[in-house]
């Protein structure tokens, strides 16, 4: 709708303005080496050489720096404030990982809302969110930022956060544009290790880590953001077969594509481009529209144009596509925020929000002789542990500014057992560091009728370059956890981490363990809404727990080997010093209920390549029952399995799922359709081929994905 208004300014700007509108700079925090560019923003808004500012947010400096564009460069063309708004503004949201464990997509929506709407009248337009790099590495410390390991369920959650963010119309006041990053296949990063190498095949790229980036294209993402690693030897900043062939040509995407912090210049570190001007032509001759940080486009890019290296059609589609966003973003004839419209803190209707998304992301992994719900009615509890008194619950991304939470854990838990004694003591410290106290500790166990020990990783140890080697609880903690079990009395554990964490052996002896991951603002009152059973839980593991760091990756979708484990059988795929399997599967969740998931049944046992191609579906109902005495939330899972293919298929792939709630003693079906997109797959073919091939698929359904209960379809 703004193409006409987008070629008429493009006809009236110099090449330096055009470069100008490529370049990116940041603002008051640095998420990478360098930065602190304010001067150097301000200079360069005010010479028509700046399109956009990260990092900035604010009414009265955004409008400041706005004011400068807008009135004081020859132009007048508003700038495009951006920042990682990735699970709350002020009201911080739990971490993405543990959205994606309630398996239900509208919490995800929810937090967009709530996050767009808070951001965007303090001067943001737009968010470097939704992440969506599927991984099987929990070693890599932006495990916490996505949505695990599965390609379909974090399509799934993308899509619900990009309509979250942007609505029906991103001009509208309480709206952000999105960012689908990290294109792509970042989350690959070999040994977990951030910004690592990652060398995949065309057709684990298709099936594995493109998905939800072309949900998010389909979704209408405003914006997508290259990733940091290689892709098969080439840095995905400068290649041209995922950013061009299959981003903006295959999948149509007008957006823009803007680079990853000093990405363009990191090109040289890589091995790819000899020095600044090289980096700047391989970029935006591979797709980047524009440079977030690091200065080569806009530096050099006049002369590269001058010695035919770049050409200034491509220079144009990326100003276009850049101007295109600020038009739809209203920028042009409202490039201010109103000052006095400011949403100033979390309001009571978003940290509710927050503390029901909590909730429904925690996970119960165990929880042996129904130790839990804990009783309101117990006369003396103790809660132990270094996160137990903590307000370290917000997690990775969040900025200094985000609201801290109110209520710790114990806080929370005195609150809602207002007459029991309840007694408290670290234990060992943050990090994990055995400062004496866990005499301390056992005694207010043992003195105690219930322990809560409140165990994990303090935020700062995932994100961003915050990978760990070794994955179980840090320190002492497993000490404190071994020196309660001791006393031999009930107790639980509640979890906060980013990552799965490898849980060691104490786990068969607590009784109770709840996931509740890095949970937000209002973590504490979530974490006592489910231990006391106000909440029932219901939420199921997005990733694989493993037993130990030595059996990663172990992930629910692998192939099978050519000798799958068979413990009878010694020359089979295992290791010698582990039970095989997971510690916790992907799916896995209990409820303070019980359900029986039954056969899936299908509308058809066969059905023909053609008529999938031509959109006819096959039903599959499931049945569940509640066989438990109070009410509940099931998440009704369907895998599919192509035994014999073209190309190997994983074992399982999950391909729908549905979170229910179930009264005590009711049944309910849940209904889903496969079409030709869920039953078929792509092949190494580089210019992409979805195929559905003849043969029997099986369909499991079940509520985690260890189920068996399958029926087979043939497709003929
Ligand atoms: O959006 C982030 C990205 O995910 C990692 N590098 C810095 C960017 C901007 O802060």
């Amino acid at each position: 709708p703004h193409e006409a208004k987008v070629r008429q300014l493009l006809g009236r700007m110099t090449v330096e303005e055009k470069l100008g509108q490529l370049q990116q700079l940041p603002w008051a925090y640095n998420t990478g080496p360098g930065g602190g560019q304010t001067k150097e923003a301000e200079e360069a808004a005010r010479n028509g050489r700046l399109g956009s500012v990260l990092s900035i947010f604010g009414t009265k400096s955004s409008n400041a720096l706005q004011r400068i564009a807008v009135e004081e460069s020859r132009l007048g063309i508003p700038l495009l404030f951006g920042l990682d708004v990735i699970h709350g503004f002020w009201t911080t949201f739990p971490i993405p990982l543990a959205q994606a464990a309630s398996f239900d997509p509208d919490v995800a929506t929810r937090d967009a809302e709530v996050s767009a709407k808070e951001a965007r009248s303090n001067g943001v337009h737009w968010t470097f969110a939704p992440m969506m790099d599927v991984t099987h590495e929990p070693r890599w410390g932006r495990i916490a930022e996505g949505n695990g390991e599965d390609p379909y369920l974090t399509s799934v959650f993308t899509a619900a956060k990009v309509r979250g963010f942007q609505g029906d119309d991103i001009v509208a006041d309480d709206r952000l544009a999105a960012c689908a990053k990290h294109f792509v296949a970042y989350g690959g990063a070999e040994g977990g290790r951030d910004y690592n190498t990652v060398d995949v095949s065309e057709q684990r790229l298709r099936n594995h880590y493109l998905p939800p980036f072309k949900a998010a294209v389909d979704a209408g993402v405003a914006t997508v953001m290259a990733s940091f690693n290689t892709i098969s030897g080439v840095p995905a900043h400068g290649n041209t077969h995922a950013l061009t062939d299959i981003l903006k040509q295959e999948w149509g995407f007008d957006g823009f594509v803007v680079s990853d912090w000093t990405g363009v210049h990191e090109l040289i570190a890589h091995g790819f481009a000899a020095d600044g001007a090289d980096a700047a032509r391989l970029a935006l001759n591979a797709g980047v529209d524009m440079e977030m940080t690091s200065t080569d486009l806009a530096e050099h890019g006049k002369k590269l144009l001058r010695s035919g290296k770049i050409e200034i059609g491509r220079l144009d589609d990326a100003v276009a596509r850049i101007l295109r966003l600020k038009f739809a973003l209203g920028l042009f004839e409202n490039p201010y925020v109103d000052e006095d419209a400011a949403v100033p803190e979390p309001t009571p209707a978003a940290r509710k929000a927050a503390r029901e998304a909590a909730a429904r992301s925690m996970v119960l992994l165990k929880n042996d002789d129904r130790t839990l719900p804990l009783k309101r009615t117990t006369s003396s509890i103790a809660v132990v542990g270094p996160l137990a008194g903590s307000k370290d619950m917000l997690g990775a991304w969040t900025f200094p500014f985000a609201t801290k939470p109110t209520d710790t854990i114990l806080d929370a838990i005195k609150a809602a057992a207002p007459g029991a004694k309840v007694a408290h003591a670290q234990g060992v410290d943050a990090e994990g560091k055995d400062t004496g106290g866990i005499p301390e500790a056992v005694s207010a166990a043992r003195a105690a009728d219930f322990t809560v020990v409140v165990a994990g990783e303090p935020a700062a140890m995932s994100g961003e370059a915050a990978s760990r080697s070794d994955i179980t609880l840090p320190g002492a903690q497993e000490k404190l956890i071994a020196a309660v079990a001791e006393i031999g009395k009930p107790f639980a554990v509640v979890l906060l981490n980013g990552r799965p964490l490898a849980l060691g052996d104490w786990i068969a002896d607590a009784p109770a363990v709840l996931e509740a991951w890095h949970p937000g603002i209002e973590g504490g009152n979530a974490v006592a809404d489910v231990l006391f059973g106000e909440v029932n839980p219901g939420g199921k593991l997005p990733v694989t727990f493993p037993r130990t760091v030595g059996q990663v990756p172990v992930y629910y979708n692998h192939e099978n080997t050519g000798r799958p484990f068979d413990k009878d059988n010694k020359y089979t795929s295992k290791y010698l010093d582990l039970a095989h399997g997971p510690q916790f599967a992907f799916g896995h969740g209990l409820s303070y209920t019980g359900f029986e998931v039954g056969e899936p049944r299908l509308s058809t046992s066969r059905i023909s390549a053609g008529a999938l191609r031509k959109g006819d579906t096959v039903e599959v109902a499931v049945p569940v029952r509640n066989t438990g005495d109070r009410e509940g939330d099931e998440v009704v899972q369907l895998y599919l399995r192509d035994p014999a293919a073209s190309i190997a298929q994983p074992v399982r792939r999950l391909r729908g799922f549905r979170r229910v709630t179930v009264g005590a003693g009711r049944s309910t079906t849940v209904r889903f359709r496969l079409g030709a997109d869920d039953l078929g797959f792509w092949t190494n073919a580089e210019d992409g081929r979805l195929v559905v091939e003849e043969g029997v698929i099986e369909i499991y359904a079940g509520n985690s994905s260890e189920t068996t209960a399958k029926q087979i379809l043939t497709v003929t």
